[in-house]
């Protein structure tokens, strides 16, 4: 069995990965904030490199899937040197940990390293950010490229599942909202690919098993406005779809700039894994049930 450490289980991402490959590799987790009470889980902060290279070094893992960050993305352009801890110099420290130990490493990065003027995006296309979340992230691709690490960068987008230690995603929210028959309001100009956390993390250990390196775009199939995408998640749920409200995004006054529409192209991983990333509504319909909807 294949020792996988994934950094951030108490996460989104994390904890569905868990989920996804608990049975077919040996799990070790990290968490920060949200302490798991679980044999092979540790706490870890990647800031504290000693405390990266020793785990690392002590589990050996075959592969580190490295989904931490600090992705708030306004408070990252108004705390530029916290998110540049966190996501450069930490995303650095596991890096360097893995090629000491000569293991695979999957970096999560994002579609907002794109300006979104072109609106569909290859791997082969230039990024361009926009805010200062993306530029960490953008630089954190290039220091795995320029480290020589055995890599796998997967940009995604807007996830969505179950999970997470109580932390809200956008559908989670959003349901929450409706079922509280509150008014929201949702942009209506911010277009991207929602994407179910699980079938991310099916992909990722796809690309491992396939020995994938490099840059992947990993999103659902669907590029939806916010606001279909609230509608989207509003039918699926049997929710009052009048609550919600289109708004433009200057009407939000949000402190970052946002790319206005990046539909990222998957062919090069369905190529290399065979696997297509689901639509909007498959993964929507799959969360319903697991929340037992
Ligand atoms: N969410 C999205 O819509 C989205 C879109 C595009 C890309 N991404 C990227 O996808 C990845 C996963 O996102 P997510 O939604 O699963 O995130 P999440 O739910 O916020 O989980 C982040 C995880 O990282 C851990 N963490 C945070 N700071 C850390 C640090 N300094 N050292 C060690 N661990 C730390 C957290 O631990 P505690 O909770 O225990 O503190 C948590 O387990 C991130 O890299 C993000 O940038 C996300």
């Amino acid at each position: 069995m294949d020792k996988v450490l994934i950094i951030g289980i108490s996460g989104l991402l994390g904890s569905r990965a868990y989920e996804v490959g608990k049975n077919k590799y040996e799990i070790f987790g990290t968490y920060k904030e949200h302490k798991i009470e679980e044999e092979n889980f540790f706490a870890l902060d990647v800031t504290q490199r000693k405390d990266v290279f020793n785990l690392i070094e002590k589990l050996k893992p075959d592969l580190v899937i490295d989904t931490h960050a600090l992705h708030n993305v306004d408070y990252c352009e108004t705390h530029p040197e916290e998110a540049w801890l966190i996501n450069v110099d930490g995303t650095r420290n596991v890096a360097e940990a893995c090629k000491r130990v000569g293991c695979k490493m999957v970096f999560i990065s994002t579609d907002y390293v794109f300006d979104g003027e072109k609106l569909k995006y290859t791997e082969k296309d230039k990024p361009r950010p926009l805010n200062y979340y993306a530029k960490t992230k953008l630089i954190a691709e290039r220091i795995l490229d320029a480290l020589d690490v055995n890599y796998i960068v997967a940009r995604t987008a807007v996830l969505y599942g179950k999970g997470g230690m109580g932390k809200l995603n956008f559908v989670l929210w959003t349901i929450q909202k409706l079922k509280n028959g509150e008014k929201i309001k949702i942009v209506t100009d911010q277009h991207n690919n929602p994407t179910f956390a699980d079938n991310l993390a099916e992909i990722l250990f796809a690309l491992y098993e396939k020995d994938a390196k490099g840059i992947f775009h990993v999103v659902g199939e669907d590029c939806l406005s916010r606001f279909e995408f609230a509608l989207k998640i509003a039918k699926i749920f049997d929710l009052d779809s009048s609550l919600i409200e289109p708004i433009t995004t200057p009407e939000l006054n949000q402190i970052a700039l946002r790319p206005r529409k990046v539909d990222l192209i998957t062919e090069k991983v369905k190529r290399v894994t065979g696997i297509k990333p689901f639509g909007a509504e498959e993964g929507l319909m799959i969360l319903k049930k697991q929340l037992g909807e």
